[in-house]
């Protein structure tokens, strides 16, 4: 990723308009993130539209075409984070950074014949990019929650002849029945998609039913418990609590007792440096 320069967390507010409302000095109303937000959020607005974009379009668009229309705002410079440093880079820079960490940690779980699962996989952009880097014999299948993102998904890929396969799944489902009809070993990954959970301790109680297949386990997420009393450890916390997103992935993973964490790499890139993805490793004990 080409660097334009390094700023300090004093600078931050002229990049995002958090720290103003984090501050109470913009207008800003706290979110409870149930599954109506979920659906007016993600399936009506950010899906639907992907969705209407999709039909009405003649020739139909490309992944990336798909994913510059739901990420219309995110263009220009911006500023990203590395670790506990703030940089200014070009947009596409930071999509090209972030994605190149997501394969080289997901793909490097993966062996040859395996099956990999990502869990809130909106229409399959992940996974598409995944398929298309790997030279492994691969199955790739989808859980998501959004109806709308399920159905573009399959549109998408039936379209292109590819296999990748995408069915809807709620995290809080008592039980993931997507897993009934996947052979192992399993790896399952998430990106953001934890993070939409306040609490995430269920997935563990429920992935326990398939851990006989499942290898391991790979989240790109941001971890709260981790954030430490620093201006731009506090921001974040911050910015998880007025969103209602994930506060106990950690603690859950240590909760579950039969969770070996692989690795933590901590706060290691964010695209909204108050979002920042952690990547976490686990797998059940045998
Ligand atoms: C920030 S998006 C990330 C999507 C995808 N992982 C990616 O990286 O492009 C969060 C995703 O989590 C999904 N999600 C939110 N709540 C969910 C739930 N209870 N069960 C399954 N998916 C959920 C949303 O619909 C959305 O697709």
């Amino acid at each position: 990723m080409k660097i334009i320069k390094k700023i300090d967390v004093n600078e931050i507010s002229k990049w995002s308009s958090w720290p103003a409302r984090l501050l109470g000095l913009s207008e800003w109303k706290n979110i409870k993130r149930d599954a109506s937000k979920i659906e007016s959020e993600y399936d009506k607005d950010k899906y639907g539209k992907t969705l209407v974009f999709f039909n009405k379009s003649k020739k139909k668009p490309t992944m990336e075409a798909l994913k510059q229309f739901e990420y219309h705002d995110y263009r220009g410079t911006v500023c990203v984070s590395s670790k506990e440093k703030l940089l200014i880079t070009k947009a596409e820079d930071a999509l090209g950074e972030y994605y190149k960490i997501l394969a080289r940690e997901v793909l490097s779980e993966i062996k040859d014949g395996d099956a990999v699962v990502e869990l809130g996989c909106g229409y399959g952009f992940n996974l598409d990019l995944l398929k298309k880097k790997s030279k492994k014999d691969i199955r790739f299948f989808g859980g998501e929650f959004s109806q709308n993102a399920v159905n573009l998904g399959q549109m998408y890929f039936k379209n292109v002849g590819s296999d990748i396969k995408l069915s809807q799944f709620d995290f809080y489902d008592k039980e993931y029945k997507l897993f009934e009809n996947i052979d192992g070993p399993i790896v399952i990954f998430t990106a953001h998609a934890i993070e939409q959970i306040p609490d995430i301790s269920n997935m563990f109680r429920a992935l326990r039913k398939y851990k006989s297949k499942i290898r391991s386990v790979v989240h790109l997420e941001p971890t709260y418990e981790l954030h430490d009393d620093s201006l731009l450890g506090l921001m974040r916390k911050r910015y998880a609590q007025v969103n209602d997103y994930s506060r106990n992935l950690i603690g859950a993973l240590k909760d579950a007792g039969d969770v070996k964490v692989l690795s933590v790499q901590k706060n290691f890139f964010g695209l909204n440096p108050l979002n920042v993805s952690s990547i976490v490793k686990w797998k059940f004990k045998k």
